[in-house]
């Protein structure tokens, strides 16, 4: 790989030195490319405007949501789709149009409904009976009408980890097609005079690399409206597009897959005699993944002879928990000589108390010296978004890169916020 490096031969990120931002900003520091997560939105855009159908891009915004990604998706006429309070309540301080909201999830709270209705969340994707129950009586209790989505589970198995897969039978998402309770909601919805049933939803899972899941999901949802006798308006085909975290992964251009879909349904609607559905698209990973990264200071290192090296970094599995959760893998690169030849194998560990706390499982470095900065790269959806304060560890500060600039856009924990909620125990 060659890597950008400036006059030092540190590397750069959208030309700002990346050794640089380590020294200004503390690490471990999460650092996005801006005009990548812009360009990878316009070309989302793009591929539905060149097919000329009718559409939305919904950034999943469980991937990493902050103010600021709310603000640059916004800027794009990207949607956001919002599986929390806390997500919804982000969005809405970034000043983000909450018409452009869709809002996920198994177990939304009444508390969280109301939220969404108070603040005029654009589309509700009622996932199962309670939740459509509760906001048929809410939207009547507010006297208004609720654009709605129905999350089905379509029985489709993805080919990804197992906790990241959602759309197989056995899931806790969605109505189930099999047994018909999706058509049951379906009836339900409909008849409904507050709720404003607009189409369908489903997600097959993660980080997939291939087009058939996509193609038959957006089968799926079409042939299951058209046997209800029913045009939806909507029709959502989730997010779930790969990307490449290290050499083995072989990701298809997100132009391939949507391309997928769009045919997929134009042919469907040829078929049905339907005029062109809306269609969603909620990628999370496809958006932010790539274009983040996260600097590390190298510190101890324990060389056992004939079996290993392992290099420890100043954060590890509270600020990124995939490898520990889903074995997933990355690459790193030496911030202050990218492009050095490598002199070993290492094993990048973290510094958490656990054995399972490990970023990179076999990385080719240079010599390395305690205080050179690491960069561990992709860590940019589901990283910062999963963080954790264990072992009382603060998270890190967030810094966004565009055009040759740096900024903060989320400051590092403190030790006084990590005990900011505690209180002395004084029951006797
Ligand atoms: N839409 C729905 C309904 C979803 O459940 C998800 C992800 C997405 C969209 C976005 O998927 P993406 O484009 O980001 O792959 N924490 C795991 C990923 C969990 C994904 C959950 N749902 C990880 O770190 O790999």
């Amino acid at each position: 790989m060659n890597y950008p490096t400036n006059d030092q031969g540190h590397l750069t990120i959208e030309g700002v030195d990346a050794v640089e931002l380590a020294k200004e900003y503390g690490t471990p520091l999460y650092v996005y490319d801006v005009s990548h997560i812009r360009r990878t939105m316009r070309a989302f855009k793009a591929i539905f405007e060149k097919e000329n159908v009718p559409y939305v891009v919904s950034y999943a915004s469980k991937s990493f949501a902050t103010k600021a990604i709310y603000q640059v998706a916004q800027q794009e006429g990207i949607h956001a789709d919002i599986v929390s309070g806390g997500e919804l309540y982000t969005a809405l301080k970034a000043r983000f149009n909450p018409k452009h909201l869709s809002f996920n999830g198994n177990n939304k709270s009444l508390e969280e409904l109301k939220f969404a209705l108070e603040s005029g969340v654009g589309t509700i994707i009622v996932d199962n009976f309670l939740e459509l129950n509760l906001l048929s009586e809410l939207a009547q209790e507010y006297n208004l009408v609720q654009d709605i989505l129905l999350r089905i589970s379509p029985g489709i198995s993805a080919h990804t980890h197992e906790f990241i897969s959602t759309g197989q039978q056995d899931s806790k998402f969605g109505f189930d097609l099999l047994t018909g309770q999706a058509k049951e909601a379906y009836d339900i919805a409909i008849a409904d005079a507050n709720l404003n049933l607009k189409g369908v939803h489903a997600h097959i899972g993660s980080q997939i690399f291939d087009v058939t899941g996509f193609e038959k999901n957006a089968a799926l949802l079409a042939e299951t409206a058209y046997s209800w006798g029913w045009q939806p308006n909507i029709i959502n085909v989730g997010g779930g597009f790969g990307i490449r975290y290290t050499n083995t992964d072989s990701p298809l251009p997100e132009s391939d897959y949507v391309s997928a879909i769009i045919q997929t349904l134009k042919k469907k609607s040829e078929e049905y005699k339907w005029s062109m559905p809306e269609i969603w698209i909620e990628p999370g990973r496809s958006v932010v993944g790539t274009a983040g990264q996260t600097l590390y200071t190298i510190g101890s290192r324990k060389d056992i002879p004939d079996l290993r090296h392992y290099l420890s970094v100043d954060g590890g599995m509270g600020d990124n928990i995939r490898p520990a959760l889903y074995q997933a893998d990355y690459e790193a690169l030496l911030a202050n000589r990218p492009n050095d030849t490598p002199k070993e194998i290492v094993r990048v560990a973290g510094k958490y108390c656990e054995s399972g706390d490990m970023l990179v499982l076999e990385q080719g470095l240079p010599e390395t010296k305690p205080g050179d900065i690491l960069s561990v790269l992709s860590t940019g959806a589901y990283g910062y978004a999963m963080a954790s304060n264990y072992n009382r560890n603060p998270r890190p500060a967030v810094v966004f890169v565009e055009n040759g600039h740096h900024q903060l856009v989320v400051a590092r924990e403190s030790y006084k916020h990590l005990i900011a909620l505690d209180y002395d125990y004084n029951i006797q």
